[in-house]
């Protein structure tokens, strides 16, 4: 297993667009209930913002694209919606495997997927299977997924499997067990639908990463939309703990090592 390194440890490689989006879909039930619609509509509605974004990082050339489709905390809604949403999460893998395999994306699920139904599970084994050698968009789904149970299972594995690190372990240690461990830190985080919360999303990954957010709805979000965040972002000055004079010091000395025009 790789180990990439951690944003507090090393000072990671800034590209002007970023490498790894995370994008927590918040709205539907709003974007629905503004059309006197049944809030599950908005749900459906939210598939499509979804396969809009994918193509679009796609063509961006953004490498990893995590969106948080259902979080630990999401079993509080009411039975029929929960219901709606497994259902929907399941077709969607029907329908839409063959293509996302067709693109040459990697398909990943994160979470806790004990809770799911075993034909949930088993497409959701089956679609990671199918797509785990492709070299195009890794675009990770976290489903029963939350911050808090990434870092505590991470502990748990570990321990699991080094009970002599129970004392003392390091970051490094602990990484290869969080869920996102074979992908970069997000860059940019994007929320729709107004909230400006984390809801337990990628705590540990978040550290660094740049933050936006959006009234759009996401069932209204779209390829236009996901640029404005992209132009929000080159407008970040990522410091990682440095001063602004540091980072105009060391952007000179690589200029200088250029020929002049
Ligand atoms: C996000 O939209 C989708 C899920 C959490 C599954 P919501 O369903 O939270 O929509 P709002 O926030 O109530 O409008
Ligand atoms: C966060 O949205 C989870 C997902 C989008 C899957 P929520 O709608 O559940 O978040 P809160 O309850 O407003 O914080
Ligand atoms: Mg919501």
């Amino acid at each position: 297993m790789t180990n990439l390194p951690s944003s507090t440890r090393v000072i990671p490689d800034v590209a002007r667009v970023p490498r790894h989006i995370a994008i927590i879909m918040d709205g539907n039930g709003r974007w629905a209930k503004k059309r006197f619609m049944p809030r599950i509509m908005g749900h459906q509605r939210g598939v499509e913002s979804l396969r809009a974004t994918v193509r679009a990082c796609r063509d961006l050339g953004v490498e990893y694209l995590t969106v948080f489709a259902f979080s630990s905390e999401n079993w509080r809604r009411p039975v029929d919606e929960v219901s709606f949403l497994m259902s929907l999460f399941l077709k969607m893998l029907e329908r839409e495997v063959a293509s996302l395999h067709k693109n040459n994306i990697h398909l990943k699920i994160i979470g806790d997927r004990s809770r799911f139904d075993d034909k949930l599970q088993k497409t959701m084994n089956d679609a990671e299977t199918l797509t785990k050698n492709n070299t195009g968009l890794t675009l990770t789904i976290a489903a029963n997924y939350g911050g808090r149970w990434d870092v505590m299972h991470a502990v748990h594995s570990l321990l699991q499997n080094h009970p002599e690190l129970a004392t003392s372990f390091s970051e490094e240690d602990l990484q290869p067990y969080m869920s996102m461990s074979d992908a970069p830190e997000p860059d940019l985080f994007v929320r729709t639908g107004g909230e400006k919360r984390i809801s337990n999303f990628m705590l540990w990954q978040l550290a660094y990463t740049e933050l936006y957010f959006t009234d759009t709805l996401w069932p209204a979000f779209d390829r236009k939309e996901l640029e404005k965040a992209i132009a929000s972002y080159q407008n970040r000055e990522r410091r990682f703990g440095r001063t602004s004079e540091q980072l105009a010091s060391s952007q000179s000395k690589m200029n200088e090592g250029e020929p002049r025009a």
